[in-house]
């Protein structure tokens, strides 16, 4: 078995001297991965049609059935490949046959700074939910979180905010949210919010490769996670799981052929997103292949343990290195395999110190760190990954403290 850590940098097309910390942005995958993504579409290059109406359907499902198994879900059906999480929360949300006055429990805030510093939800699906709200003329009901929280303390806000809004019909949170990137007690939220008769929607953009997931358990009413995130998929791979009860709500973005041809609302569903049209199926398809690899080099439970493990030190090395702090609460159940660490600034506004912060550590430290506030703070997400170790940790520490101190000498 590879040992985990620079070793394994090899593995991935990663140029020389990169300090690569951010797989949560947009993730990357082996080479060996994208070898197979180009076979695919040599192979569909060969007889497009043979590819397209035969191939690719069979070869889908192999990749389908392997994911469910993964994910805890009894029924391969249940999943539908949708190209990322942002289209996955359009088709679910646009959708859902909401009725004028519906309510809907999401943890963020309209109309607030563009740079959302009391929300924990992701841009996209927040600017989704205003949409809808707009458009379908349904009231938003808002969790704002503060953290560091205990989990606790997130499931006491949402039940609050569930009993001063009776009737509420949906709820949309994180399984990891995205800035911070930090755990959100979903397991818990579904009960919570399925024992109140809302529907369960969990954004877990951030989950699949990240940590296990059970669905069966979990018992969602409506789940996705992006493959190219964390499982090492070529980007455009998200996956929509649909509980067989919500089925029939859920219709593509694209609506195709399939549509009401169905005697039954699950086959239809089925019908409906297996059917992609003229598209490259090869991210799709390379599933197998990321799980494959994941499997040579260890497998879930040893790819998981050491990114936590090595979130935890290095964010401990870097907030040692600043002298601040990791967000974390005292039970310490924040940390996944992003970790997001405090920065020695005072009084820097967000609009100013999230692009030069992007451009110096793209162009002058050869590396991204994504940097937001939180109640008048400035933090920091680091990700930690296979082919990373602590000294990576270090550079990205050097790097960021360079780039606060530049950042203080110029304001
Ligand atoms: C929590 C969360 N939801 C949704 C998304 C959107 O993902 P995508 O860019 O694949 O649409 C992201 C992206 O980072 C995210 O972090």
């Amino acid at each position: 078995m590879p040992a985990f850590g620079r070793a394994l940098r090899k593995d991935f097309p990663l140029e020389p001297g990169y300090v690569p910390v951010n797989q949560g942005s947009y993730g990357t995958f082996p080479r060996v991965v994208r070898q197979k993504a180009i076979e695919y579409q040599e192979q569909c290059e060969q007889h497009p049609d043979r590819f397209m109406r035969i191939e690719a359907p069979e070869l889908l499902k192999q990749s389908r059935s392997q994911l469910a198994a993964l994910v805890g879900c009894p029924d391969p059906a249940d999943i539908a490949f949708i190209e990322n999480a942002t289209m996955a929360a359009n088709t679910v949300l646009r959708s859902f046959p909401f009725a004028k006055g519906d309510k809907v429990l999401c943890n963020q805030r309209m109309h607030v700074h563009p740079l959302r510093q009391f929300s924990t939800g992701y841009v996209n699906v927040n600017k989704t939910l205003e949409f809808v709200s707009h458009y379908k003329d349904i009231e938003l009901v808002l969790v704002e979180l503060h953290y560091p929280l205990s989990d606790q303390a997130v499931l006491d806000k949402a039940a609050e905010a569930i009993d001063q809004n009776p009737g509420i019909r949906m709820a949309v949170f994180d399984a990891i949210s995205s800035q911070p990137g930090v755990l959100f007690p979903f397991e818990a939220m579904t009960r919570l919010v399925q024992k109140n008769g809302i529907l369960a929607f969990i954004d877990g953009a951030h989950a699949v490769g990240q940590i296990p997931l059970d669905l069966q358990a979990i018992d969602p009413d409506f789940f996705l996670s992006n493959c190219h995130k964390w499982l090492y998929v070529p980007r455009g791979n998200c996956f929509l799981y649909v509980a067989k009860r919500c089925q029939q709500y859920v219709h593509p973005l694209g609506i195709n052929n399939h549509y009401k041809q169905a005697d039954h609302p699950a086959f239809s569903f089925e019908k409906e997103f297996l059917d992609l049209g003229a598209v490259d199926y090869s991210s799709v398809l390379t599933i197998k292949d990321a799980l494959a690899y994941r499997a040579s080099i260890g497998g879930e439970d040893a790819i998981q343990e050491y990114c936590h493990n090595l979130a935890v030190q290095g964010g401990a090395l870097v907030a040692e290195f600043l002298g601040t702090s990791v967000l974390e609460n005292e039970e310490r159940t924040l940390t996944a395999s992003m970790v997001n660490v405090e920065l020695p600034l005072t009084n820097a506004a967000p609009a100013e110190v999230i692009p030069y912060f992007t451009q110096t550590l793209i162009y002058e430290h050869h590396t991204m760190i994504p940097v937001f506030p939180i109640g008048g703070k400035i933090y920091a997400r680091l990700s930690a990954q296979i082919y990373t170790d602590l000294e990576d940790f270090k550079e990205a520490a050097d790097a960021l403290k360079k780039t606060c101190q530049a950042f203080e000498a110029k304001n």
